[in-house]
């Protein structure tokens, strides 16, 4: 196993009880988790997420297969190994499971002991821990005066105090609002990134995908990869905006696909250039917000997964304002960062010479970077 993999799934299987009664839940799950990686885990409720968290955490026994956490391997370990593994993950739950009889340094210090520090050395780590998820100043009231979000980043502070290798964690933000669930999410981002641990957080909340290096995805528990979830979600989205419109269908799923190929045509794709295409995406065709997301996701992943958006979907005929409006917002799109780079420029040329175009058209205009709304 690489050095830098914290995780290692290979064909793990697990089954929930014995004989007539028994029901396989995981099936054939594999992969490799580095430390510094933020994984999230979606899919349907019932699809096995939480079962396999449990599986990494030590918590439960797979039957089949080989699950090595820290270099070491879990199945069929014996309860002490289980243990020592289990000190090393900071575990974050749907619900903060705080004690309500103690006060927040209380709970914090006792994660501290049962992960075996002194006393005397815990003082600073409990208020370094606390000052980083923002509660320095509550540290000594009880959960109950505390609001949701605040509760919610009290078991972050008690799951990272050993500053854990490994964090999982099971819908931190479900109790949540948006805002509040987005921040908490940020912070256990950052603070795995400084920490450089590996973290897998499973949500339901497709708005905060994009903090993921990685998404795996569970369905009746086996694991899908990405080309497969992209591929379906795709033509789902397509095949109810054709119901809806068809000719506004055709034009956003190929207008978001080349926004997104501008923005990847130099390897990655920055948070400017994010907010440019979500601008964009919002003003052509007046989508709400979370529309928005599922298409700058669903593009965004298309690229990735490098496959091209469904061959049932030719590139419309532009008329002049169209061609002109849609040029824009790929020089947009490149210029989001600062410059655009020789890389953008070119995926521009190849993409105006599929549709026609000259992409010559609106260059004048780059600097407004105010395209004009499509259909
Ligand atoms: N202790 C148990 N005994 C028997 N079956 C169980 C047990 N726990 C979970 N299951 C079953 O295993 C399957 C997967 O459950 P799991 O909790 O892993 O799903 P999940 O993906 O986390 O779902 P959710 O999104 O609703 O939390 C479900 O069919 C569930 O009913
Ligand atoms: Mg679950």
């Amino acid at each position: 196993m690489d050095s830098d993999v914290q995780i290692g799934l290979e064909d793990v299987s697990y089954s929930f009880g014995k004989g007539a009664l028994e029901k396989q839940i995981l099936f054939d799950i594999g992969t490799q988790i580095k430390g510094g990686e933020i994984i999230i885990l979606t899919g349907p409720s019932g699809s096995g997420k939480t079962t396999l968290l449990t599986l990494i955490g030590a918590l439960r026994s797979a039957q089949k297969g080989s699950v090595k956490v820290l270099g070491q391997e879990l199945l069929n370990a014996k309860e002490k190994v289980l243990i020592q593994v289990r000190r090393k993950i900071g575990y974050i739950f749907q619900s903060h499971n705080l004690l309500d009889s103690l006060t927040i340094h209380q709970n914090v210090q006792m994660a501290l002991q049962l992960g075996g520090v002194k006393n005397r050395d815990g003082k600073e780590r409990i208020a370094t821990v606390l000052q980083r998820v923002g509660l320095a100043e509550h540290e000594h009231k009880y959960p109950r005066e505390l609001s949701g979000g605040q509760k919610q980043r009290a078991g972050i502070a008690r799951a990272l105090v050993n500053r854990p290798q490994i964090v999982l964690a099971d819908e931190p933000t479900a109790s949540l609002d948006k805002q509040s669930g987005r921040d908490v999410v940020e912070l256990i981002q950052d603070l795995a990134r400084e920490d450089g641990s590996a973290v897998i957080m499973v949500t339901h909340d497709s708005r905060i995908l994009d903090v993921a290096d990685r998404i795996l995805h569970l369905e009746d528990g086996h694991m899908k990869s990405l080309s497969e979830v992209v591929s379906e979600g795709t033509s789902r989205m397509l095949n109810l905006l054709e119901k809806h419109d068809p000719n506004a269908a055709n034009y956003l799923a190929t207008f978001s696909f080349a926004l997104a190929r501008i923005a990847y045509a130099d390897g990655e794709v920055t948070d400017t250039e994010r907010d440019e295409m979500r601008r964009i995406l919002n003003e052509v065709a007046k989508l709400e917000p979370a529309e928005v997301e599922f298409i700058m996701e669903m593009s965004m992943m298309q690229k990735r997964a490098k496959s091209r958006i469904d061959n049932r979907i030719k590139n419309p005929t532009l008329d002049t304002e169209h061609a002109e409006h849609f040029l824009n917002s790929l020089y947009a799109i490149a210029q989001a960062d600062g410059k655009a780079t020789s890389e953008e420029l070119v995926e521009i040329e190849a993409i105006a010479a599929e549709f026609g175009l000259s992409s010559t058209y609106g260059q004048a205009d780059i600097a407004s970077g105010d395209p004009k709304p499509g259909p």
